[in-house]
């Protein structure tokens, strides 16, 4: 197996898979990219196609090689990435790999659900049964059956356990249909199959995997019209995006995405040609689910009910996405109930709002003036006392004034009148962002780490390291270095060159190395290309004796510690002169 995933790694470049997720900038012989693993401006995020490895220097700090990629991206634990990526460059797993428990047990439930999902259709095409719930679908609701096909829409029998039975019979425990939330216990503690007598949504993850399932009820009488599965192993509710799997291509390839409540409201537009819609199934909208987004993309469009839940869900999203640099916009659609009865009743219509957006704060200032139509102080004062929170909270400068003048001209004050207020308001701040998204890190490494590392880095990627490492070393050596494990690297380094002084060859450096360094050799293969500024020697040498400096000033200090024995006298006065030329090199640099 090992093998195996050698195989897959080294056919997997990682440069590719990346890049088909993000955009990657060729910076000398890395490639970098913001993060997207966490929030940030300037990019961290370093790959290395020497290495096969990537490495956020940001503050998430994460790094690892193409499989860990993978797990990442996707949340999925090891074997999953690994049969992920095997797909994705045609080798053929001989063996499927658990490293935990827990993949085995999401595995399992992924093919119950796919079983789930195999008979609810069944139900739905074949059986008399599904009948009325295939009348309902194709009348009332007006799909077509390829739509119903592509969808894997579904019924659930009215019995109490006739799903538990099909799945007794593919070999599941009545206990894993209980895990998977198939099946549900009432007061008296008997099972029954959770979904009978509606109508069933599979809900897919991106990669098209059924993570679980929505029922609408189709009968007469109370209770909740849509029940989902509770939360799994394998479905959590706050990441679900409903229509995801077939929506992500044309989402990526308008840069934009439709945001709305309910399964229908995806699926009907969807089926008018309207691909680019994923609904959240209510109206909260999830700091999960925008940043999933985030990475197909820059446009966020919310069709969420107008409602007042509607309403605070859509100022709940702002928050989330201002801080994070997506454009926020609402389509209004109110000559219908939903989307789903808008596009049906008006094409066009649907057509002309889907794509002029309303931005969010051209919506928030209309919304608010509705609410408070009164040309007085008065209302006045409750519009602007709602607004300017959000106002506050508009990281560009530039589109924060184009607002606060609006809201001025709405209102007839002056925009003076208005950031008096905003600065009154932004000292008792009403949003907390940071609870949002929390500050940055602090990084451990001190100045003297920092530079040790930016310097061997840049030796690690030059063009010939060899030629570098002349300049390098006239000004330090190795005991300059403070880490042990950069000391071991640099030894190994002058070392080989000894051994083979023709050409170096970092990949065959690499595999020598003991594998407690690899870590840190990787990093030193990433770490300088954060830095736009490289490749001017000046720089290097300047950073050379920087760190000389440093360290004799370490070593003064250490000596001077133990002023017992006579000999250190002379080591402090020797260091000082070493001092002071290497203070006078670096001034005439
Ligand atoms: P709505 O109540 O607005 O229903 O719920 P809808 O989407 O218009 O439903 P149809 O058109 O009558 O079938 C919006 C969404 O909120 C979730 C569902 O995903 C629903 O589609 N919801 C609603 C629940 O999860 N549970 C509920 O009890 C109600
Ligand atoms: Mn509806």
């Amino acid at each position: 197996m090992d093998n195996q995933i050698e195989e897959v790694k080294k056919k997997a470049d990682i440069v590719e898979l990346i890049g088909s997720y993000i955009t990657l900038k060729k910076v000398g012989r890395n490639y970098k990219a913001n993060c997207p693993f966490h929030q940030e401006k300037t990019a961290s995020f370093i790959v290395s196609p020497e290495r096969q490895i990537w490495h956020c220097f940001g503050s998430c700090g994460e790094g690892g090689d193409a499989i860990k990629f993978m797990m990442k991206w996707e949340n999925i634990p090891f074997g999953e990435a690994l049969r992920e990526l095997a797909d994705r460059v045609g080798v053929k797993l001989k063996r499927v790999v658990y490293q935990e428990d827990r993949e085995r047990i999401r595995e399992r439930l992924f093919t119950l659900n796919g079983w789930a999902a195999h008979y609810f259709q069944y139900i739905l095409w074949e059986t008399r049964f599904g009948k009325h719930c295939h009348n309902y679908l194709v009348n009332e609701r007006q799909l077509t059956p390829g739509i119903i096909k592509k969808f894997g829409l579904g019924y659930a029998p009215q019995s109490w356990e006739s799903l538990t039975r099909f799945l007794t019979k593919k070999g599941f425990s009545r206990e894993e249909a209980y895990a998977a939330g198939l099946v549900a216990k009432n007061d008296r503690q008997r099972y029954y199959d959770r979904f009978r007598g509606r109508l069933v949504f599979p809900l897919k993850d991106s990669r098209g995997q059924i993570v679980g399932f929505s029922g609408r009820w189709l009968g007469t009488g109370t209770g909740p019209k849509y029940i989902n599965t509770p939360e799994t192993p394998i479905y959590h509710k706050r990441e679900t995006l409903f229509g995801i799997d077939l929506a992500k291509e044309a989402i990526k390839k308008n840069n934009a995405v439709l945001i709305v409540e309910g399964e229908f409201d995806m699926i009907v537009p969807y089926q008018y040609g309207f691909e680019n819609v994923v609904a959240i199934k209510g109206a909260a909208v999830t700091q999960e689910q925008l940043l999933f987004l985030k990475r197909y993309a820059e446009k966020i469009n919310l069709a969420l009910d107008t409602d007042q839940a509607g309403i605070e869900a859509m100022k709940r999203a702002i928050q989330i996405a201002e801080p994070t640099g997506m454009e926020i916009g609402v389509v209004q659609l109110d000559f219908a109930k939903d989307p789903d009865e808008a596009v049906r009743k008006d094409k066009d219509k649907f057509r002309r709002a889907f794509n002029h957006p309303v931005s969010f704060y051209d919506f928030l200032i209309d919304t608010a003036r509705k609410q408070y139509p009164e040309n007085t102080a008065y209302h006045k004062k409750k519009i602007s006392d709602a607004i300017v929170p959000y106002l506050n909270h508009i990281r560009n400068p530039v589109i924060q004034s184009h607002y606060v003048r609006k809201l001025a001209e709405a209102l007839e004050v002056s925009t003076d009148s208005l950031e008096a207020l905003m600065r009154q308001r932004s000292r008792s701040a009403s949003l907390s962002l940071s609870e949002v998204f929390p500050a940055k890190a602090k990084t451990r490494d001190d100045r003297k780490l920092s530079l040790d590392k930016y310097l061997l880095s840049l030796v690690f990627q030059s063009d010939n390291p060899y030629v570098l490492v002349d300049t390098v070393f006239a000004a330090v050596t190795v005991d300059d270095f403070s880490l042990p494990a950069h000391r071991k690297i640099v030894q190994a380094f002058i070392d080989w060159r000894h051994r083979h002084p023709e050409k170096f060859d970092a990949p065959a450096f690499c595999r020598q190395l003991p594998p407690e360094l690899e870590p840190v050799i990787n990093e030193l293969f990433l770490f300088a290309t954060l830095s736009e500024s490289r490749d001017e020697d000046n720089e290097i040498l300047k950073d050379a004796y920087e760190i000389k400096r440093l360290s004799l000033k370490e070593q003064i200090v250490h000596a001077s510690r133990e002023t017992d024995h006579p000999a250190d006298d002379r080591l402090i006065a020797d260091l000082n002169s070493q001092l002071r030329k290497v203070e006078k090199s670096l001034s005439a640099l």
